[in-house]
């Protein structure tokens, strides 16, 4: 088996690079990455000496570039998480969503539907397996659950970009019976997340003795589940996901923001016992609310769980304190 991974220098993308190489001995796996400011292949140095990995380093927005490297790999299937992921940038620019998350998942579309029409195999043989998000849905008020059948309303050009690529994806299928499937995950923690991101801000700026920042009253919800359970959810639907659907992902597990940055203060006051006056939670500061901030994101994935058995494994506390370890060693080593 051929995979072909977009976006395995990123935060998610990596993770699941790890888990695949480890998980199937016979697995050959491509990774297609620009390598923009989010990336960092460093996180996959225990792979370079594997005959099994390589990668490229390719704009999926060039098209000719992607013709090139899917007709030269051929794969058996992709797994395309590239994308630009920041909501902020999204608002303070974006035309890099768009031809990213939009034009670029167009590209590998149109690129695979050539490769696979004239493969050995039948066409629907073939998976593209498409990363998305929940917030696609838009937001909740204060109950509810998000469920495969929620209608879209993208709030952000981010999840407007990602609605969008949700929706070209999902064509292929119906126009021209692409072997398709989707994911759509609530927010991931973990390590190899880019700086910018609340987690690693959180730890960062706290770790510096900084103000740390928090839109708004801090009110805003979200499920978080660790990035090793999402990476299961995908190695499931990949192989098992039934073709042209789409499957929820999230961790039953709702946190307001405020609530989730006092935890983590908490367990850095318990792992470093350096915070300012005893405590890190006296550095946290409100700010201006993000424009059009959805309140709220949960997940029903009870779809996932019955038809794949899918288990979300995390322990929260556990799985909150490796990854906060894993950032102190990052920002103090
Ligand atoms: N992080 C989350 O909480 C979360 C939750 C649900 C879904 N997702 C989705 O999962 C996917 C991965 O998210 P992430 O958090 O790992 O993102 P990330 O920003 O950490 O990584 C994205 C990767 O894509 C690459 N990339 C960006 N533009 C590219 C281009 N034009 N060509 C090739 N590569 C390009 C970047 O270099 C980077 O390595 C995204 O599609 C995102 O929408 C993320």
């Amino acid at each position: 088996m051929k995979i072909l991974i977009t976006g395995g220098a990123g935060f998610i993308g990596s993770n699941l690079i790890l888990h695949l190489h480890d998980k199937y001995p016979d697995y050959e796996i491509l990774n297609v990455d620009k390598l923009t400011y989010a990336s960092d292949l460093s996180y996959l140095k225990p792979l370079e000496s594997s005959e099994r990995y390589s990668f490229s380093q390719t704009d999926i927005v060039d098209r000719e570039a992607v013709r090139k490297v899917i007709q030269d790999f051929k794969p058996d299937g992709i797994i395309h998480l590239a994308a630009e992921s920041h909501v902020d940038n999204s608002i303070a620019g974006p035309e890099p969503f768009i031809l990213t998350n939009v034009l670029g998942t167009f590209n590998l579309l149109e690129e695979c539907r050539a490769l696979w029409s004239a493969g050995e195999k039948e066409f629907s043989a073939y998976r593209f397996h498409h990363v998305s998000t929940d917030e696609v849905y838009g937001t909740l008020g204060d109950t509810g659950l998000f469920s495969e059948t929620t209608p879209y309303a993208p709030n952000s050009p981010y999840s407007a970009s990602k609605a969008s690529s949700d929706f070209v994806v999902r064509s292929y299928h119906h126009t021209y019976g692409m072997n398709v499937v989707t994911t759509n995950c609530s927010n991931n923690y973990g390590p190899h997340q880019h700086d910018e991101k609340l987690i690693p801000v959180v730890i960062r700026t706290a770790l510096s003795k900084k103000p740390i920042p928090v839109y708004g009253k801090g009110e805003n919800i979200r499920d978080w589940l660790f990035v090793r359970d999402h990476c299961k959810a995908i190695d499931m639907v990949f192989h098992d996901g039934r073709s042209g659907e789409t499957y929820n992902v999230g961790g039953r597990n709702e946190w307001k923001n405020i609530d989730l940055v006092r935890a983590i203060c908490d367990e850095l006051n318990l792992l470093t016992g350096n915070g300012p006056d005893g405590d890190y939670k006296n550095l946290i500061t409100f700010v201006t609310d993000r424009p059009g901030h959805d309140l709220r994101y949960a997940i029903d994935a009870t779809k996932l769980e019955q038809e794949l058995c899918w288990q979300n494994t995390q322990d929260f506390r556990r799985d909150l304190r490796e990854t906060v370890n894993w950032y102190i060693q990052k920002y103090t080593s």
